[in-house]
């Protein structure tokens, strides 16, 4: 298959692209400042423009989008606003533009995150983008059949101990590696509007 990982430079990213590079996939990867090509989903137009560049796929996966964590009461709209565009709005924009750049039976894998389901203290920005994220998986593979849409939603990652550890107490955490065989899960079976959580 021909697979485009956006955020393939991340923690996710770099697992997912390992994985899929391992089974013989062929990859292209994006970044705003990394990748093979460099383009910002978060921006309309370079989204057009990465859609021009790339042509035809048979996988988009995302495993961009930063989310502010920090107590309610120091959250500010614009936190709000930067976790939307980042994370929901973007993520929605690559798979809106992306449904004729996918090959009839192709699929889309998103990425959201345990705070919508499981919520702590400090991550209520992440928990609303994230169930935003689920809920327009679940609407939108209804109507983009054949083509699918999955979403994989991890706990913090083993990887990211060190920085977001002590916001997930008594979590398990999830190893990329497993992160990545969810996305493998999505782009090689045959589910659509699966929230695929981890572990
Ligand atoms: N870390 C965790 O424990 C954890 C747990 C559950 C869920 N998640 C979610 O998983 C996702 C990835 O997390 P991560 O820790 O792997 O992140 P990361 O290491 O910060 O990597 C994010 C990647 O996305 C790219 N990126 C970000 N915004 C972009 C944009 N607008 N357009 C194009 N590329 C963009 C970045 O590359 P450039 O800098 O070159 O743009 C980078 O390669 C996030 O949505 C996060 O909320 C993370």
């Amino acid at each position: 298959m021909r697979i485009i990982v956006v955020g393939a430079a991340g923690k996710a990213g770099r697992a997912v692209t390992q994985l899929m590079g391992e089974r013989g996939h062929d990859i292209i990867t994006v970044g705003r400042t990394t990748g093979d090509v460099q383009y910002d989903i978060s921006d309309e137009a370079q989204l057009a423009r990465m859609w021009q560049h790339v042509g035809q796929v048979d996988a988009v996966v995302s495993a961009a989008g930063d989310v502010t964590y920090a107590p309610i009461d120091e959250l500010t709209s614009d936190d709000f606003n930067a976790a939307w565009s980042q994370k929901v709005l973007a993520q929605i924009n690559l798979v809106r533009t992306g449904l004729d750049h996918v090959s009839p039976r192709g699929s889309f894998t998103l990425i959201s995150g345990v705070p919508s389901r499981d919520p702590v203290i400090s991550a209520t920005a992440a928990a609303t983008v994230n169930g935003a994220v689920e809920a327009f998986v679940r609407a939108a593979a209804i109507e983009i059949a054949p083509r699918r849409i999955n979403v994989v939603s991890p706990s913090v990652f083993t990887e990211s101990l060190d920085d977001f550890g002590d916001f997930f107490p008594g979590f398990a955490p999830v190893d990329v590696a497993d992160v990545a065989r969810g996305f493998q899960k999505a782009i090689e079976g045959a589910s659509t509007g699966e929230v695929i959580t981890l572990p």
